[in-house]
């Protein structure tokens, strides 16, 4: 059960694996029985087919990404005391692990590892006196960074303690048994029911119940709330790669993201924005916070809310953001886009915004993560789990989310029509078909990704919407291809950048619509001719019609005519589908790019 859950987790971390499971020896006594291999979960499965542990019925198991220490057996959690009395499985940094080390040293301590969480086994042992909760409670007053830590002790047989701050951990609530992890990806198969963890807290897991106390004792207020998806949802559903199901998950994901949010008037209800319009009417300046892909899309949220409301809007990623002392006030409206919501860059971004008195909006995917708690409101994408660590149906329910948000700001502050306003929803809601229509078509880029897999850089254009979305294509291509992949605003590469055209260098070119804003059109179709002339093998993604880019596209790839400040909905499905190909063709394996983890809950 414990495997099959961390199967579930791995998009999260994949550097080693490892488990403890509570047992009984040949005495009788109760002991604890582990396993823990570098590399991914395969590497462990393959050890305990070999020699199994002992049965049990209550276990822990991690899949990690390397923080304190390389990805090696010994680095592997679950770390346990000298004693082999406690496991422990831990996601985060413990940032005073070094002094706590030597203290543990120095009292006699024999530590195995070079992980910053091999010091909470010891400690553990060292406060445990019959109370596993109460010892947790006591190590975690000594911690100091963001940690998920969960732990077994032999003597404590049939319970499992976790506890949290900063750093996500949900229960999942069974008959006659009970779940911890970090995603409830991992029992899903088991319980839709969870309870959401708050922060500084720690949890004490029966068969038969859960106790949940903050860490100074006092007992805890918990929220229980049910998962709206199920194990299906979570599974590759018949696709070779979670990442290609989510592709093709995209119009759904997209029309979900837009359901029940316009009235039968046409106006737009976001029912679950809980900052009252009174206080969106007096908002002066709008800042986006986010990172990778998230941050693309925000910068797409840019160009839609100062075109709609002529609010000013800034755009930066959430890890510069606090550090350069930004200025926000109470008519600042901070929008912090997160699929996972455990972003630690990104929360940490928000807790400043609301310590300057601003108000926070989260765009959010995971229903009970820590970003949409710690925001004034929230704003859900419905894309469903994303498993495949490369985002795809996120963003462009990200982006859908984006322009509801910039709608509604319109709307309430009166910048544009009601009937403006209904013809962008028209549009919108015609963007789930839009997607569909562009998935039909993707086998020329399929071919065309295949035949580029030596290629050793790739170049993506863009102006406009279309800069972000070069951005995303360059950004997709590296995480999964590993190759150089370049993302520039197109008219910037004259200044520069356009010393690295060479003969044959593929370089993708996002045209924007010929109609509306023509004059963007007409400049990226002159900067095409410009690195034609300079050996440049193009590859050029317009809308079906514009037949002014066709002289100079040695490859084009169609989309359906869009506004323009929707493209982006249509113009990334070729480039996700692009660099999954490519990556595919070089063997790797695009859920679980290297060095990379879903989840990034780490500063
Ligand atoms: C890229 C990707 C990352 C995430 C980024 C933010 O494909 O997935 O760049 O977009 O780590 O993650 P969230 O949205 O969970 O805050």
């Amino acid at each position: 059960m414990v495997i099959a859950g961390l199967r579930r987790l791995e998009y999260r971390g994949y550097d080693s694996a490892g488990v403890a499971v509570q047992t009984r020896g040949a005495d009788g006594q109760w002991l604890l029985a582990t396993d823990k291999r570098a590399g991914k979960l395969v590497n462990l499965e393959k050890s305990l087919a070999e020699t199994p542990l002992a049965a049990g019925t209550t276990g822990i198991g991690h899949t990690r990404w390397a923080t304190h220490g390389g990805p090696t057996d010994a680095n592997a959690h679950p770390h346990l005391d000298d004693h082999r009395k406690v496991a422990v499985v831990h996601n985060g940094i413990i940032e005073n692990f070094a002094k706590l080390r030597a203290d543990l040293a120095d009292r006699g301590h024999t530590l195995r590892s070079e992980t910053d969480t091999e010091v909470v086994a010891h400690l553990l042992a060292e406060a445990y006196d019959g109370d596993l909760a109460g010892a947790m409670r006591a190590v975690c007053r000594r911690l100091d960074g963001a940690f998920t830590l969960v732990a077994v002790h032999a003597d404590a047989p049939g319970t499992v303690v976790g506890a949290r701050r900063n750093s996500p951990l949900v229960v999942g609530v069974g008959d006659g048994e009970n779940f911890l992890a970090s995603d409830v990806a991992a029992f899903i198969a088991h319980t839709r029911e969870a309870i959401e963890l708050g922060q500084d807290q720690v949890v004490e897991l029966r068969p038969d119940g859960v106790t949940v106390t903050n860490f100074d004792g006092t007992p805890a207020e918990v929220r229980e709330y049910h998962v709206d998806w199920d194990a299906s949802a979570a599974e590759k559903g018949g696709y070779d790669y979670f990442m290609l199901k989510e592709i093709a998950e995209q119009p759904k994901a997209v029309a979900d993201t837009l359901l029940g949010r316009i009235g039968t008037d046409g106006r737009l209800t976001l029912d679950e924005l809980r900052i009252p319009d009174q206080v969106l009417r007096e908002v002066d300046k709008v800042v986006i916070v986010a990172c990778g892909t998230a941050f693309h899309a925000g910068m797409i949220a840019k160009y839609a809310i100062e075109h709609w409301t002529r609010i000013p809007c800034e755009v930066e990623v959430a890890s510069e953001f606090r550090y350069r002392d930004p200025i926000l006030d109470d008519r600042t409206l901070v929008v912090a886009i997160s699929q996972s919501g455990e972003t630690m860059d990104t929360l940490m971004a928000l807790r400043h915004a609301r310590e300057q008195g601003a108000k926070v909006l989260a765009i959010c995917n995971t229903n009970g993560s820590t970003i949409p708690r710690e925001s004034d409101a929230v704003l859900y994408t419905h894309a469903g789990p994303e498993v495949a660590v490369a985002s795809t149906k996120a963003f462009l329910t990200q982006l859908v989310a984006c322009y509801l948000v910039a709608l509604y700001l319109g709307q309430v502050r009166g910048t544009k029509w009601g009937d403006e306003i209904t013809s962008v929803i028209r549009e919108l809601g015609d963007a789930p078909r839009q997607v569909e229509q562009v998935l039909g078509t993707m086998e020329p880029v399929r071919a065309l990704a295949r035949s580029l897999a030596d290629a050793r850089s790739v170049l993506f254009l863009g102006r406009h919407v279309g800069y972000p979305v070069a951005l995303e294509g360059a950004l997709k291509l590296k995480e999964l291809a590993y190759m150089h992949a370049e993302g520039f605003a197109a008219g910037e590469l004259k200044h520069g950048p356009i010393a690295l055209i060479e003969e044959g260098l593929p370089v993708v070119v996002v045209v924007p619509s010929p109609r509306g804003r023509s004059i963007l059109h007409d400049k990226i179709v002159s900067n095409i001719q410009e690195i034609r002339a300079r050996g440049a093998r193009t590859i050029v993604i317009a809308e079906e019609g514009d037949e002014a880019v066709v002289p100079y596209a040695d490859h084009l790839i169609r989309i359906p005519a869009t506004p323009t400040l929707l493209q982006p909905l249509v113009s990334t499905v070729p480039l996700q589908v692009f660099a999954c190909e490519l990556a595919t063709a070089k063997g790797h394996e695009v859920d679980q790019p290297r060095n990379l983890a879903k989840s990034v809950t780490v500063e």
